[in-house]
């Protein structure tokens, strides 16, 4: 069954020195798209639905074709709460059968983040699935351009929580942000070196819309095992649907949906090829 635990997707990338792409999900398109990619890739995925976004994309409806689609593809697929803040509805993903969490308590005073991390960990474990959680500000949000605050990560303190927490994963802030950037990002590559020479598990790196596939290369060779990727596929879908609906054809539902696949298709598999780190870019 190639329904798996992030945990073990991404011990497998520190191994191979490569990072599994995290493709947030919207709608059944996007699902499609996605794992057609994966397929064709013959790469695992994550597949992770983002608590902001649940008003968009309903939890009871999005998340059991999450689940069913993983348990059918011919690649390992983890299917991972994106940002998880409130009890419930971390509740609620452990309850469809979610292999993985993350709770991000980022914007908590630290020994709270700590505290509530820690609490998260040990429901993951009792589980058997996987957490991530998130220290230091990456600013922004999915689908917009980005405008706030960015703090990164202090390498120090990333120690003492990854002790302190037991986590599977962490999410470092070194200048990257969600959404689309005004200015190519300039990612703090000596931070992301510090952080993995001291801390001994996966990094996440979130914000991955905008980011170069020369920066995309240089983290992974730093120790990022997880890529996050929302806008480029909100966009991928969006500028595809767009082209069809100006074009000059007979408009169908059917064929505006394959577009959407199309669209969603594109940006996973280019995505895969820069994280799997093998084909020169
Ligand atoms: P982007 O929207 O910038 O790709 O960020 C995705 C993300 O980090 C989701 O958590």
């Amino acid at each position: 069954m190639p329904l798996v635990t992030m945990k073990e997707l991404l011990d497998a990338a520190s191994k191979g020195n490569y990072a599994v792409g995290a493709f947030n999900i919207g709608n059944l398109e996007h699902i499609i798209g996605a794992i057609e990619a994966a397929k064709d890739m013959n790469t695992p995925i994550i597949l992770q639905l983002a608590e902001g976004r649940l008003k968009y994309f309903p939890m009871h409806m999005v998340a059991p074709m999450m689940i069913e689609a993983a348990k059918k593809s011919k690649v390992d697929i983890a299917v991972h709460l994106d940002h998880g803040r409130s009890r419930d509805i971390i509740k609620e993903a452990i309850k469809y059968k979610f292999t993985s969490i993350m709770f991000d308590g980022s914007n908590l005073p630290y020994e709270e983040n700590v505290q509530k991390t820690k609490e998260y960990a040990t429901v993951a474990k009792f589980f058997d699935i996987s957490i991530e959680a998130e220290l230091g500000v990456v600013g922004g949000n999915e689908g917009t351009t980005v405008n706030g605050e960015i703090r990164c990560t202090d390498p120090q303190e990333a120690l003492d929580f990854y002790e302190r927490t037991g986590i599977d994963a962490l999410a470092v802030a070194i200048g990257n942000a969600h959404g689309n950037y005004i200015t190519q990002p300039k990612l703090n590559f000596e931070v992301l070196e510090q952080i993995h020479k001291l801390v001994d598990i996966p990094l996440v790196l979130h914000g991955g819309t905008g980011i170069s596939d020369e920066d995309f290369r240089k983290v992974i060779n730093l120790g990022i095992r997880k890529i996050n990727i929302a806008t480029a596929l909100l966009d991928g879908l969006t500028n595809k649907a767009k082209e069809y609906c100006l074009s000059d054809t007979n408009h169908r539902f059917f064929g505006l949906r394959d577009k959407m696949i199309e669209g969603t298709y594109e940006q996973v598999k280019h995505h895969i090829k820069v994280f799997n780190n093998k084909e020169p870019l």
